[in-house]
């Protein structure tokens, strides 16, 4: 139902796809909408401005993100062939899990088929910042109407890092108690919907309304706007090479991604702890490009 979307062509290995196209043009003015199955892909892709991929296969109680790099990374390298055939340009706003290595996963390839920007690949870390948002709120006792807290890093339980010394308005404040409590309550809030799922798929609406966010936000950059967005990209200031943070993206993709500032003794030990995990899931996911090439 996002206004500024005029076309949403979804593609799924499977034909049931068509039907859940054909179900979405029912909205009144909503996009429109087509379905794309089995070889179509490339036709999916092919005059698409913004390319989104969704995990193929949702995690299930006692896997862990990282575990899903086998299930997800083959649709993921098909949709990266198909934008180099079809429309290298595009953006590529990855929400496949795990984030931390799907987005290196998808460069490596990209680059591999010699159409690689790293201005242009997102991963999409959105559901983080609502969370936080939301819990800090009910914490605090105010409304989240207007509370904004940044988060870093990477999305899994080591690597999510909000930024409590950076939140607005900048009369609420959490004590160093507290900002550990919420670190390590929204650090597993994905996993606990997963078990609390009993087996039937991970966090769904919220991720969905977080992904509509972020993708709002970066339709206004397609459109030329300058614009302030988190995503997890190509970052060289923290000692990995992918990290997540508030970016700077226009029409051309990102054009300053999120540099170091000052933080407090907490923050800097979460992000030096966080480093080694980012590197690992790095590690991983460009590891996987030798297993599918
Ligand atoms: C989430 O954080 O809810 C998603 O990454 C899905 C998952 O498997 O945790």
């Amino acid at each position: 139902m996002n206004q500024k979307i005029e076309r949403l062509q979804l593609y799924d290995t499977h034909e049931k796809i068509i039907g859940a196209a054909m179900a979405l043009n029912h909205l009144p003015g909503g996009p429109i909408v087509s379905g794309f199955a089995g070889e179509k892909l490339g036709a999916a892709v092919r005059s698409s401005e913004l390319i989104l991929t969704l995990h193929r296969v949702p995690r299930k109680p006692g896997n862990k993100r990282e575990d899903m790099i086998a299930a997800n990374a083959l649709l993921l390298q098909k949709v990266c062939r198909a934008m180099a055939d079809e429309n290298p340009n595009a953006f590529l706003a990855i929400a496949t899990n795990p984030i931390n290595s799907m987005v290196p996963f998808a460069s490596s390839i990209l680059y591999k088929y010699g159409i690689y920007n790293p201005f242009k690949v997102f991963g999409i870390t959105q559901i983080d910042i609502a969370r936080t948002r939301t819990y800090t709120a009910e914490a605090l006792q105010v409304s989240n109407q207007n509370l904004f807290v940044p988060v870093i890093g990477g999305h899994s339980a080591e690597t999510i890092i909000p930024l409590f010394s950076y939140m607005t308005p900048v009369e609420h404040v959490v004590n160093p108690c507290q900002a550990d409590t919420l670190t390590q309550f929204v650090r597993k809030l994905g996993t606990e919907i997963v078990f609390q799922k009993q087996g039937s798929g991970s966090a769904v609406v919220g991720v969905a309304h977080s992904i509509n966010e972020f993708c709002d936000t970066l339709i206004d950059a397609i459109n030329g706007k300058e614009v302030e967005a988190t995503c997890y990209s190509a970052n060289p200031y923290f000692g990995s090479r992918f990290f997540a943070g508030p970016a700077t993206i226009g029409p051309y993709g990102i054009v300053q991604p999120f540099r170091k500032f000052p933080f407090n003794d907490y923050e800097t030990f979460l992000v030096n702890s966080s480093v080694p995990f980012i590197n690992r899931d790095v590690n991983l996911g460009e590891d996987y490009v030798k297993v599918l090439l």
